[in-house]
C-alpha cells in the first residue's frame, strides 16, 4: 500500500462549526447563528419572530421562513455556533497542534458573511479578509497547505431573508463576486479550493414522496449552485492558473437491500439521483443522460438558459473531492428497520455495525466509492471528510483513550490504500473535525470527531482547553510513515 509522495494528510473543519466569534469584527449572521443545539432524537430548531411579533421555533430540516417573519436570536436560547470552539481566537495554538501531528493540509471554510456581511456590499469587510489572511499565513509558516471551502452551509442570513434559499437566480452573481474576492485576495497563498460543501444534500435530504413543488425547488436550487460553482471555477482559473478547484459531494455508498432486480434498479437510481447527478454536472460540464427521467419523476422543469449550459461546460472542476462516513442499504421491500445518518436513510445492513449515532461503519464502502468514481471521472481524488463521531471520556490525568476512533480511521485508510493499489489517483485525506467541533446535524459537542479534545460541553460550559487524544499520537505516526504504520 503506497500513498503518493506529497500525499496531503490532514484534517478538516468548517467555519460555523468551529470559529465562534459570530458577531465579531463586522461579521454578518448565517442560519446557523439562529439555530439551537439538539440531539439525535430532538432536532435543532431555528428561531424567528413571526409577522405578529411572536417568538417562534421550528425544526431546521425543510425550514422556510414564513411570510413577514424575520430570523432572531433569543437571549434565553443556546446557539452552539456563537462560540463554537473559538477557533477565531485560538487558531495559532490550534495550528501549532496540527503541525505537531505533521499535517500537510488543513481544510477550513471561509464564512461568506465575514467577507460580505449581508452578501450585497460593494466592498468586502477588511477585518474578515485579514482574519483569513492571518490564518493562511500561519498555516504556510507551519508548512501546511490550506484547502478552502468557499461555502460550507453558511449563506449570509440577510440574503436568505431577502431571496429565500438559493431558488433565486441573483444568488449566482452574488456568490461569484464573493468567490472572485477570495481568489484575488489570496492569490499565491491558497491554491486548493472547494466550491460548495456537500452540494448533493439538497436532493439527498428529500423523501421519495415529497411533493413535486419541493422537488422543483430543490432541482432549481441545485442548478443555480451548479452555475455559480462553474462560474467560480472559471474565474478561479483565470485569476490564477495554479488554482485547483474541486466539487464536494456527500459520498454515500448505496447497496441494494436484497438481490431482487427491483432493488438493483432502485439502488441504482439512488446513485444517480443522490451521487452521480451532482458529480456528473460538475466534472463533465453537462447534465447527464438520465436527467430528464429524474426531473419527469417529479414533474420538474427548472429555469435553465443557454448561457447557463455554456457556463457549466467552461467551469468543470479539477478534482473529485468528497466526504465519506458510511454506506446505506435501500430496498423496495417492506422493512421497518430504518437507519438514518449523514443526510440519508435506508434499512439496516446485517453485515455492518453502527455508531452511537446510527451511522454504518463501512470502510469497504469507501474503497468501492473511490474505485467507482475514479473510473467514472478519471480526476485526482481527495477524501476531504471522514471520521467517527463518538463520546470521549476525559480521564483525570487529561488523557483520552479513543481506540474506537483509531480503529475507524485505520480501517478507512487501509481501504484507501487498496483503492490506490487498484489504480485510483488519490492525493489527499483530511479527517473530519480533526479538532473537536460542533456537530452539524445535532449541534452537540459530545459527538466528537477530533484527534484534539476541546473542553467544551453541550450546554456551552468548558474552558476551551485543547488536549491530545490517543488518536493524536497515532495519526502523527501515520503521517510520518506516509500511511505505512497504522498500528
Ligand atoms: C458532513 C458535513 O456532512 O458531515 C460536516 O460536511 C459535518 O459539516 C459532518 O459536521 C459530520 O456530521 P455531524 O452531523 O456528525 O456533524
Amino acid at each position: 500500500m503506497k500513498f503518493c509522495e506529497n500525499f496531503f494528510w490532514g484534517g478538516a473543519t468548517a467555519a460555523v462549526q468551529c470559529e465562534g466569534a459570530w458577531d465579531a469584527d463586522g461579521r454578518g449572521m448565517t442560519r446557523m447563528d439562529v439555530t439551537t443545539g439538539g440531539t439525535v432524537h430532538s432536532p435543532r430548531m431555528v428561531t424567528y419572530v413571526d409577522r405578529d411579533g411572536n417568538r417562534q421555533k421550528a425544526p431546521i430540516r425543510g425550514f422556510r421562513l414564513p411570510e413577514g417573519a424575520h430570523y432572531a436570536v433569543f437571549e434565553d436560547e443556546f446557539y452552539p455556533s456563537h462560540e463554537g470552539i473559538d477557533f477565531y481566537h485560538h487558531y495559532k495554538e490550534d495550528i501549532a497542534l496540527l503541525k505537531e501531528m505533521g499535517f500537510k493540509m488543513f481544510r477550513l471554510s471561509v464564512s461568506w458573511s465575514r467577507i460580505y456581511p449581508t452578501g450585497e456590499e460593494d466592498k468586502p469587510n477588511q477585518a474578515g479578509l485579514d482574519f483569513y489572511r492571518n490564518v493562511f499565513l500561519e498555516l504556510k509558516k507551519n508548512g501546511i497547505e490550506p484547502l478552502v471551502s468557499i461555502w460550507h452551509f453558511d449563506t449570509p442570513l440577510a440574503l436568505e431573508e431577502k431571496y429565500g434559499d438559493w431558488t433565486d437566480r441573483r444568488y449566482i452573481d452574488l456568490y461569484v463576486k464573493y468567490a472572485r474576492t477570495l481568489f484575488m485576495e489570496y492569490k499565491g497563498l491558497v491554491k486548493y479550493w472547494l466550491t460548495f460543501n456537500e452540494i448533493n444534500n439538497t436532493i439527498n435530504l428529500l423523501p421519495e414522496d415529497a411533493p413535486d413543488e419541493v422537488y422543483q425547488e430543490a432541482y432549481q436550487h441545485l442548478h443555480y449552485k451548479f452555475v455559480a460553482s462553474a462560474k467560480a471555477v472559471k474565474a478561479g482559473h483565470e485569476i490564477d492558473p495554479e488554482n485547483k478547484i474541486g466539487c464536494m459531494i456527500c459520498g454515500i455508498t448505496y447497496y441494494p437491500g436484497t438481490c431482487d432486480p427491483k432493488d438493483i434498479l432502485f439502488h441504482h437510481s439512488k446513485w444517480e439521483k443522490g451521487i452521480f447527478y451532482c458529480g456528473d454536472v460538475q466534472c463533465k460540464g453537462k447534465y447527464p443522460t438520465y436527467t430528464k427521467r429524474l426531473w419527469d419523476e417529479h414533474h420538474v422543469n427548472p429555469d435553465i438558459t443557454k448561457e447557463d449550459m455554456e457556463a457549466l461546460q467552461k467551469g468543470t472542476v479539477d478534482m473529485y473531492t468528497f466526504s465519506y462516513y458510511m454506506s446505506q442499504a435501500v430496498t423496495t421491500h417492506q422493512n421497518d428497520d430504518i437507519v438514518s445518518g449523514n443526510m440519508s436513510s435506508g434499512v439496516r445492513n446485517q453485515y455492518l455495525t453502527y455508531s452511537d449515532w446510527g451511522w454504518a461503519l463501512d470502510p469497504d464502502g469507501l474503497q468501492y466509492y473511490l474505485e467507482l468514481m475514479y473510473d467514472r471521472y478519471e480526476l485526482p481524488m481527495m477524501v476531504v471528510e471522514n471520521g467517527l463521531g463518538a463520546v470521549d471520556a476525559l480521564e483525570e490525568d487529561g488523557s483520552i483513550h479513543d481506540s474506537y476512533r483509531i480503529d475507524y480511521c485505520r480501517e478507512h485508510i487501509k481501504a484507501m490504500g487498496k483503492a490506490v493499489q487498484n489504480g485510483v489517483n488519490l492525493i489527499g485525506y483530511t479527517a473530519w473535525g480533526c479538532i473537536d467541533l460542533v456537530s452539524a446535524s445535532t449541534g452537540e459537542m459530545k459527538k466528537r470527531y477530533g484527534f484534539i479534545y476541546v473542553d467544551k460541553q453541550d450546554d456551552g460550559t468548558g474552558t476551551l482547553e485543547r488536549m491530545r487524544k490517543d488518536s493524536f499520537y497515532w495519526y502523527k505516526k501515520v503521517i510520518e510513515s506516509n500511511g505505512e504504520d497504522l498500528e
